[in-house]
């Protein structure tokens, strides 16, 4: 489906090394739809609730932490498949493991500092999507380019 979404972000690792505008030139150049966009300083709390699902894991406190320490490019991508290809494009969560092309592959170093964050289904996409933007904030637009891009 074309209409399917995902939550990526630049982490404050992907800020400071000025990767924001890399980071989405490759959603853009894929044939990706931006849907919403910000630059945003988030608090321990909201992150905790980010990452709920990993909050036993004994890298979560440093996690949050890391997550919290500067600002954040949280944005919403629309497009078929975008959720697992966003994933493909991201590269594993150990940029060690990430081939050369993907974004961990080709400015990662360590699985705590790895750039970017990116949903990893369709459901955790919406509760994503809804912790971090307002209805109001996704934008209701057709590219000029979707009939070059879907057929
Ligand atoms: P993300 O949610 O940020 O897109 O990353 P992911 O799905 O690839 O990996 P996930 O298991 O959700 O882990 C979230 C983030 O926690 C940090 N992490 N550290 N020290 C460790 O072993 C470890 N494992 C994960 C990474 O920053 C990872 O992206
Ligand atoms: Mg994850």
């Amino acid at each position: 489906m074309a209409d399917e979404r995902t939550f990526i972000m630049v982490k404050p690792d992907g800020v400071h090394r000025g990767l924001v505008g890399e980071i989405i030139k490759r959603f853009e150049q894929k044939g990706f739809k931006l849907v919403a966009l910000k630059f945003v300083h988030a608090s321990e709390d909201h992150l905790k609730k980010h990452y709920e699902a990993l909050s036993s894991k004994p890298f979560f406190g440093g996690l949050v932490k890391y997550m919290s320490s500067g600002p954040l490019v949280p944005m919403v991508w629309e497009g078929k498949n975008v959720v697992k290809t966003g994933r493909i494009i991201l590269g594993e969560t150990n940029p060690f493991d990430s081939k050369p092309g993907t974004i961990r592959g080709d400015f990662g170093i360590e699985v705590g500092r790895n750039i970017c964050h990116g949903s990893d289904s369709v459901e955790s996409a919406k509760i994503e999507v809804a912790l971090w933007f307002h209805d109001a904030e996704l934008l209701n637009w057709t590219p000029v380019a979707t009939p070059w891009i879907y057929e």
